[in-house]
């Protein structure tokens, strides 16, 4: 392994244990807050126990981030992440579908693709654990999303979900080469080039999260103009380069 490849996959799993971390205070404060709309709702327990298994995967990927010699993971930072103005009940949804729907989901996908790499045992293990986990709290979002739109109007998200895409994703996958512009190397230690994630993140957006949304009240075509239009800027971005 070169020490760029140890450095890269090292900072990866950093990276990934804060926002396990996050991921973690972020559920039990939304376990907090549903119980005041509607205390009947099994997503509350089920929010507890997700925090409980994103302080297990924080621990896992720190252990993988010290392996390789990575920085510690920094500090944590959860804040609500809905539009200012929002009322509480608004708030709540806005994040289960950002955290939920959409980043959960992304991430089974990222870590499906990562189980059908050559990765390292223990690199494979621990996506495999996580894998499990992730599938859970991504059909917690979409639980809480039909048992709201089963008693009110949710479609006031569709104008945000643009938005909900631009805190998930990071930029540079849009403007990033093809398959010979990474080494390779990076996937067996559970890092997706950046090809690789635009490739999944816009097959789990098409595939998934957008007739998913449509499905439920939240018409996707404003998320699937933003998508279009991060597409065609990184292509031309790509052919100057
Ligand atoms: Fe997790
Ligand atoms: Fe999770």
């Amino acid at each position: 392994m070169t020490d760029e490849v140890r450095r890269l996959a090292g900072a990866a799993w950093a990276f990934r244990a804060r926002v396990e971390r996050e991921a973690s205070s972020r559920f039990l404060r939304l376990a907090e807050a549903i119980p005041s709309f509607d205390p009947g709702s099994p997503v509350i327990g089920l929010l507890r126990r997700a925090a409980a298994d994103e302080d297990r995967h924080a621990a896992l990927c720190a252990d993988l981030a010290a392996a390789y010699g990575g920085p510690a993971g920094g500090t944590p930072v959860d804040a609500c992440v809905a539009p200012p103005g929002f009322g509480a009940r608004d708030a709540v949804l806005y994040e289960m579908v950002a955290a939920c729907c959409i980043t959960e989901t992304e991430s089974v996908a990222t870590l499906a693709t990562l189980l059908t790499a050559a990765a390292e045992p223990r690199v494979r293990s621990v996506v495999h654990e996580i894998a499990r986990d992730e599938v859970v709290h991504g059909r917690m979002g979409w639980a809480h999303l039909a048992r709201e739109a089963a008693v009110r109007d949710v479609s006031f998200l569709s104008p945000w979900i643009p938005a909900m895409l631009e805190g998930t994703v990071e930029a540079g996958i849009f403007s990033a080469g093809g398959p010979d512009s990474e080494p390779d190397e990076l996937l067996r230690h559970g890092v997706l080039p950046s090809w690789r994630k635009r490739e999944v993140f816009v097959g789990t957006l098409e595939e998934v999260v957008f007739p998913g949304l449509d499905e439920l009240g939240v018409a996707a075509a404003p998320a699937r103009a933003w998508l279009t239009e991060r597409l065609a800027g990184g292509a031309s971005r790509r052919a100057v380069l």
